[in-house]
């Protein structure tokens, strides 16, 4: 009997890979997802590349009703990798109360869930933003947690106390949080991808739209960082090898091999790189010259951030091992992919 796992946000960015990831695995999908911020074309993509087909309920998670019925309607859940949440830095400073509101209910009605049916697995996204800029470098898990630059930040610190809370006040609860750093890329087959809406907020998407002529220029924001090159510094990680962690730790949690109730992992690759760095690397990568244009800091970005990943390498047994060139080249043909399949729908 397959165990079923719960995936909400499962038609976005890391959630699709991720589901890809937990199929390939044998396990049962259910996603859950309110669709405001994916397509539910991505369910086609997860279909074509695995050859199954994940159950999916649409469903706005931080309803009481909606989160009440789905967990009535789906009684064999066995564990749960909670990725739903709004997550856009810039939008969350002007309309907080949608940030805390979403992030907040959405766990919180997941945690009230899960023990009145006796899940007792989550695993969580989390993410870098809560370390703020680090005093040092590279972080490690138990690195200071400064105060949120972004209410999006807070909400992920928020979360965290929430989790660190309830998983001390009940003994059934195995919770695992994972702190990504920048996912980039996409799946190889090129069947799935991150779908920015809008004007791209992150760096590599913003790259891949100004190579394929649907952005102008890309802007580099800041080359006055005390960096080598001056353009701020991110650990970029490959989204398949990221989903892969999430399979890593829910197997983890299912095998009771957890050593403490609430643990949490930093996901990155540990090398960092700059802004500049990263456009060099695309270059090389995909033959096409990028144009872009240096201009002023961007509000509430830091200047370096990138992993210490030994407590992943050696505690969970995963490892980031795509590099730089080749994730950027799989982020490249899913954007030629993603423009061929709008001229083929015209
Ligand atoms: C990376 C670097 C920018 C766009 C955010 C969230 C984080 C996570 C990943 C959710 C920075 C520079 C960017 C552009 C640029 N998301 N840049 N021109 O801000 O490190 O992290 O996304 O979990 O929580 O905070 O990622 O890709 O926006 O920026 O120069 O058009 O690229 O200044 O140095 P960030 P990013």
């Amino acid at each position: 009997m397959k165990k079923m796992i719960l995936v909400t946000g499962g038609t976005g960015y890391i959630g699709s890979h991720t589901s890809v990831e937990l199929i390939n695995e044998g396990f049962e999908v259910l996603i859950a997802d309110n669709l405001s911020n994916s397509d539910i074309s991505v369910l086609d993509g997860i279909e074509k590349i695995t050859g199954t087909r994940p159950l999916f309920e649409k469903t706005d998670l931080s309803d009481a009703i909606q989160t009440q019925k789905l967990f009535e309607k789906y009684p064999g859940i066995s564990a749960i990798i909670h990725f739903a949440a709004y997550k856009a830095v810039g939008e969350s400073v002007s309309i907080p109360l949608k940030y805390y509101y979403n992030n907040l209910n959405s766990l919180m009605l997941l945690l009230k869930n899960m023990e009145e049916k006796g899940i007792q697995n989550l695993v969580f996204s989390s993410s870098c933003t809560v370390y703020g800029e680090p005093d040092t470098l590279p972080v490690t898990e138990s690195s200071a947690i400064k105060p949120a630059s972004s209410p999006y930040g807070n909400t992920k610190q928020v979360c965290e106390e929430i989790l660190r809370d309830t998983s001390a006040a009940n003994d059934n609860l195995k919770i695992i949080s994972l702190r990504y750093f920048n996912p980039i890329g996409a799946h190889p087959s090129a069947l799935i991808g991150e779908l920015p809406l809008g004007i791209p907020n992150n760096l590599v998407p913003f790259i891949t739209q100004t190579a394929i002529g649907l952005r102008e220029e890309l802007k580099v924001f800041g080359v006055d960082y005390n960096t080598p090159d001056g353009s701020a510094i991110r650990d970029y990680i490959n989204v398949v090898d990221l989903s892969k962690a999430h399979v890593t730790a829910i197997k983890r949690l299912l095998e009771n091999k957890n050593r403490k109730k609430l643990e949490t992992f930093n996901l990155g690759t540990g090398n960092g790189f700059s802004v500049l760095e990263v456009i060099k690397a695309f270059e090389k990568a995909s033959g096409e010259k990028l144009k872009y244009k240096i201009v002023g800091r961007r509000e509430g970005d830091v200047e370096k951030v990138y992993a210490d990943t030994q407590l992943a390498n050696t505690e969970l047994g995963w490892k980031a091992g795509t590099g730089l060139e080749e994730t950027l080249l799989s982020a490249w043909k899913w954007e030629k992919q993603l423009r061929k399949n709008k001229n083929q729908a015209k």
